[in-house]
């Protein structure tokens, strides 16, 4: 390994330049504006989680439905906890976070379904989480090292989605 070495008058001068960027550094590698579109799908994604999600533990009903009820509910507020994480991170990168209702649906990356029944609900929030964790490692792989930040947020995300639908999953086997 080489050593590493820093050229701190040139950091130093950069750093001073555009003080109004607060995070964004001349260093910032990706392509701003495009991050900043697929975060505000990302958030629009997380939000329609919740809705589904409350909605879920809103309506599920019957025998053998706790165990679902209380999932969906701690899913709602981990999703909750991503959008949170998401918009913090855009306005961070001097973006604007996008919570207008309107085209809400068309910006998000995983559907509003109501599902029937829990077994139709918890089918259709499995595929939503499969849906979440597809894309989000592609946006992932997309980031590569030109983002590190969001990289790595967008990892933490992706490890609780699989979380999700590793815990829908054994729910569905239980109560088939
Ligand atoms: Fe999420
Ligand atoms: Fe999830």
């Amino acid at each position: 390994m080489s050593e590493f070495v820093a050229d701190l008058k040139k950091i130093k001068e950069r750093a001073r330049s555009h003080m109004e960027n607060g995070a964004v550094t001349e260093n910032y590698k990706a392509d701003l504006k495009a991050v900043i579109k697929v975060l505000n799908e990302v958030l629009a994604t997380e939000i329609v989680c919740v809705l589904r999600y409350k909605r879920h533990y809103f309506m599920a009903a019957g025998i053998n439905s706790d165990g679902a009820k209380a999932e969906f509910l701690q899913h709602a507020a981990e999703e909750q906890q991503h959008a949170d994480w998401i918009a913090t991170r855009i306005t961070q990168l001097n973006g604007e976070p996008n919570f207008n209702p309107e085209g809400l649906a068309s910006r998000s990356h995983s559907e509003y379904a109501e599902g029937t029944d829990v077994i139709s609900m918890l089918k259709e929030d499995l595929f939503a989480e499969r849906i979440a964790i597809e894309s989000y490692s592609e946006i992932m792989r997309w980031l590569g090292d030109n983002d590190s930040t969001t990289r790595k947020m967008i990892a933490d995300i992706l490890k609780e989605e699989e979380e999700h639908a590793e815990d829908l999953k054994s729910l569905l086997e239980k109560m088939a």
